[in-house]
Parts: C-alpha cells; sequence; structure tokens
C-alpha cells in the first residue's frame, strides 16, 4: 500500500516559489487571480509534460496530425458549440461585501452569512457565462465580439476539412493540439488545479459510427498506460464513468481520469466519446457540410468524436504531488521530487569537490551539456547541501570530481532517490544516462 502523501498545498506553493517553478502573476502589482508565471524550473517541466504527451498518442491505429489554432474565435462559431447557451456557473454575490461565490461547489450555503465578512445578504442566484469576450478593432459597437476559447477542441473541429484534405487523411485519424485556453471561473482555487488562463492537450480522434466505443475503450487503456509511464503513484488515479445525469449535453459516455489530491478524487482528464455532435453542430451553423464521402460505399457520414483532454497546469501540480516527499538521508531530513527522469526539469547536476577542482569539473559540464543540455553545475556549500538542492528540484542524478578523479577518470554518481553511489568511469557517463532514462526517454 503507497504511503499517504506527506504534500500539502501550502508545501508545494513554497516549493514552487522558493525554487522557481511558478510565480504569482504580476506579483509587485498585487497578483491576479487565478494566473500565474512559470520560471525556469516550471518552463522545462511543462516541455517535458508536453513531450511526454504528445509522445503517448503516437498508436497503431491511425495517424496523429497537428494544430496550432487561434485563441480568439468567433461569436457564430461559440453559437454553433454550445458554449454560449450552456457554459456557465450558477454564482451569487455577497451584497455586504462584494465577494462573488458559485453555488454549485459547496463552498457556501445560502442559508447561512457570507464565510468572508459573517453577514447574510445575498443576491439572487445567476447563471455567469465562463468565456472572456472582447471586441475586435477599434469601434465597441457589438458587431464584432469575439471569445477567447475555452477549450482547444472548437478549433479543431471547425478545421476538420481543412486537417482532412490537406493531410490526405484516412480514418480513424486524430488531430491533436495543445494549446492556451481562457475560462473566468468564478472561484479559481487550489493554486494550479483551477485557473483561469491555463493550457490544455487535447486529442480529437475522428471513427466511424460502428467503431466508436471500441475506439473509446482503446483510448480508454492508451490513457491509463500514459499515467504509468509518467511513474505516478497508481493507486492514486481512478477511472470514474459517468452516470446519465452527469453527461455534458455533446456526450455520449464519458470517463474521467481522477487523482487522489490531498483535498481528495479530483478530474485530471476527460475522455469522452462527443458522438457526431460537434460536426454536426459546425457543418449547420456555418452551411459547410462537414461530412465525409466513403468511396467504398459511395455514402456520406459525418464521422464520430472520441476526444481526450488534460490540463498541462493540473497535470503539472499533480506531479508534484505524486513526487513530493519529506525523507531521512546521511541523518538529515531532506525534501525531495521523485520525478521519473524523463519528467526531471533538471537531468543531471555536476560538482567539484572542492574550488580548486572547479576547472576540470566545468569541463566535464560543458561537455555532457551538449548532449545533455538541462544541467547545473555547483560549486556553493557542502556537498550534502548540495544534494539537497538537488533534490529538492527532483534532479535524478548529481555527480560528483573529485581529487581521484584527476588519476582515475572515474567520478562519483549518485542516485536521488536511494542516495546509492556508483564510481564509473567518465567516457561511460553517457551510457550510465542511457541506461537509467535520463537520455532518449
Ligand atoms: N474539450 C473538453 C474539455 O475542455 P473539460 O473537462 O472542461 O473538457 C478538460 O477540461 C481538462 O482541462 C480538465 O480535465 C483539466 O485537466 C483541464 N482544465 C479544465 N478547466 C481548467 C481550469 N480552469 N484550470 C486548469 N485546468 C483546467
Amino acid at each position: 500500500m503507497q504511503k499517504p502523501t506527506q504534500a500539502t498545498l501550502d508545501k508545494i506553493i513554497s516549493l514552487c516559489k522558493r525554487k522557481g517553478f511558478v510565480f504569482q502573476t504580476a506579483e509587485i502589482y498585487g497578483g491576479l487571480n487565478g494566473v500565474y508565471d512559470f520560471g525556469h524550473l516550471g518552463f522545462l517541466l511543462r516541455e517535458n509534460i508536453k513531450r511526454a504527451w504528445r509522445n503517448s498518442i503516437e498508436n497503431d491505429l491511425g495517424e496523429i496530425y497537428t494544430l496550432e489554432g487561434s485563441l480568439l474565435g468567433t461569436q457564430r462559431m461559440w453559437e454553433a458549440s454550445g458554449h454560449i447557451d450552456n457554459f456557465h456557473d450558477p454564482m451569487v454575490d455577497c451584497k455586504n461585501c462584494k465577494k462573488r461565490f458559485r453555488t454549485d461547489d459547496g463552498s457556501i450555503d445560502l442559508n447561512k452569512n457570507c464565510p468572508d465578512c459573517g453577514i447574510k445578504n445575498w443576491t439572487e442566484v445567476r447563471n455567469f457565462n465562463l468565456m472572456f469576450k472582447t471586441e475586435l478593432g477599434a469601434v465597441a459597437d457589438g458587431t464584432a465580439h469575439a471569445y477567447l476559447r475555452p477549450e482547444t477542441a472548437q478549433t479543431i473541429f471547425i478545421n476538420f476539412k481543412n486537417m482532412m484534405t490537406t493531410n490526405r487523411a484516412k480514418m480513424p485519424f486524430g488531430v491533436a493540439q495543445i494549446g492556451k485556453s481562457f475560462r473566468n471561473e468564478i472561484t479559481p482555487k487550489q493554486f494550479l488545479f483551477r485557473l483561469r488562463e491555463f493550457e490544455q492537450m487535447e486529442l480529437e480522434w475522428f471513427c466511424s459510427q460502428e467503431s466508436a466505443m471500441e475506439n473509446f475503450e482503446f483510448w480508454l487503456a492508451k490513457r491509463r498506460e500514459f499515467y504509468r509511464s509518467l511513474g505516478l503513484n497508481m493507486d492514486r488515479i481512478r477511472f470514474h464513468a459517468h452516470g446519465k445525469e452527469e453527461l455534458a449535453h455533446y456526450s455520449v459516455c464519458c470517463t474521467d481520469i481522477e487523482y487522489e489530491f490531498p483535498f481528495g478524487f479530483k478530474e485530471l482528464e476527460g475522455i469522452a466519446h462527443r458522438g457526431t455532435f460537434d460536426l454536426t453542430q459546425h457543418s449547420k451553423f456555418s452551411g459547410k457540410d462537414l461530412a465525409v464521402f466513403d468511396e467504398a460505399t459511395k455514402t456520406s457520414h459525418t464521422p464520430v468524436v472520441v476526444e481526450t483532454s488534460v490540463g498541462v497546469d493540473r497535470l503539472f501540480l499533480t506531479l508534484l504531488f505524486d513526487a513530493y516527499y519529506e525523507d531521512e538521508m546521511d541523518g538529515e531530513t531532506r525534501v525531495v521530487l521523485k520525478f521519473a527522469p524523463h519528467i526531471a526539469p533538471i537531468k543531471l547536476a555536476i560538482f567539484p569537490l572542492t574550488k580548486k577542482l572547479e576547472e576540470p569539473a566545468l569541463a566535464l559540464f560543458k561537455t555532457i551539456k551538449k548532449t545533455v543540455p538541462n544541467i547545473q553545475f555547483d560549486v556553493t556549500g557542502s556537498i550534502g547541501k548540495r544534494y539537497r538542492r538537488q533534490d529538492e528540484i527532483g534532479t535524478p542524478f548529481c555527480i560528483t570530481y573529485d581529487f581521484d578523479t584527476e588519476h582515475d577518470n572515474c567520478v562519483t554518481i549518485r542516485d536521488r532517490d536511494s542516495g546509492k553511489q556508483d564510481r564509473i568511469a567518465i567516457t561511460d557517463i553517457m551510457s550510465y544516462l542511457t541506461e537509467h532514462g535520463v537520455i532518449n526517454s
């Protein structure tokens, strides 16, 4: 049985700031709620997540093509998708302190006083559309409304014909997109869990009606494999199949992959059989036929969509929670992020034992950096302190260049999780890193 996590939201937030993974946006101006900036380590971690996701959707059933859609979209397309009419949350305002709350997430009881100011003076409950609306051009006369996309999926659907014809795609095939989405969440919360600006990794898989359920099952299994390959504790993952009453208006069936955060099991990714809803709607609203002609049967049909959708930021937070441990090593308590090597932002750190060895150690660092760019060099403090610094950011291996290295051309390489040290030849460093999943993974 997996040990319960020692991570709390406060510890993760503090680590992220201390080590430069994540900063509050516009912090020096008082911050912007639900929006974050990512520092150097945060950027590298995001890159690794996106690369792993892109690799994970390769498959034997059909090709995957990629799209980078625009962030702004027209009023008409969001009418077609159902977002103008349906994409809202119920909310209420406290008339006294002006604080706004969602009424459907259990955070307030309207029979009680406002949790913020302690006075009971609520407005009526009303629906709040989560899309950010803006005007195109200089004239704000309401004729040129545009919306920041609340999901990447719709830019894939409206480009379905473009993608199919230009790539000469054969069904089944997928269109993948990694990109920003925006939702004016009433109450952004739990750090990176619910944001107003976030990034999604979505795959829209186009297949025939007859094969749709089989394809849905195929993607469920593939997605489970993805989380296993990230090294996540699989006993903190569960699959939640939606009951009829939980299904979104477009869904035939849907399963959420949930992770057990310290604040409970929550959705990490959604996998949905969306039927023909999206292409049918966009055909209707645009007047452009998005059906596919099948040469074999000489008939036209609208493909079914199976979607997999996960947020980069939510997965980022999940990986931090999952990797976070406080344990004892060499008689000291340490904080360590036990990231899988292919996910770790920094792959390796190189230390000269003393300042006297800085020059040859730095030469070794520069040589390795040509093949493994994301490595660090650290000459400050005791070796123990330098290990602790790297453990805290999840670096899987540290190399110490010592006085013996000058004679035997060997270095000490130390494993982050076990603390075990091996003495290896400098010429074997690359094969050691390959064997341990740091390179080419
Ligand atoms: N195209 C389907 C779609 O967007 P969703 O369940 O609304 O479905 C998919 O979002 C995934 O995007 C979620 O499982 C989550 O990982 C991420 N996500 C959604 N809203 C988010 C938010 N406000 N902040 C961070 N991530 C979010």
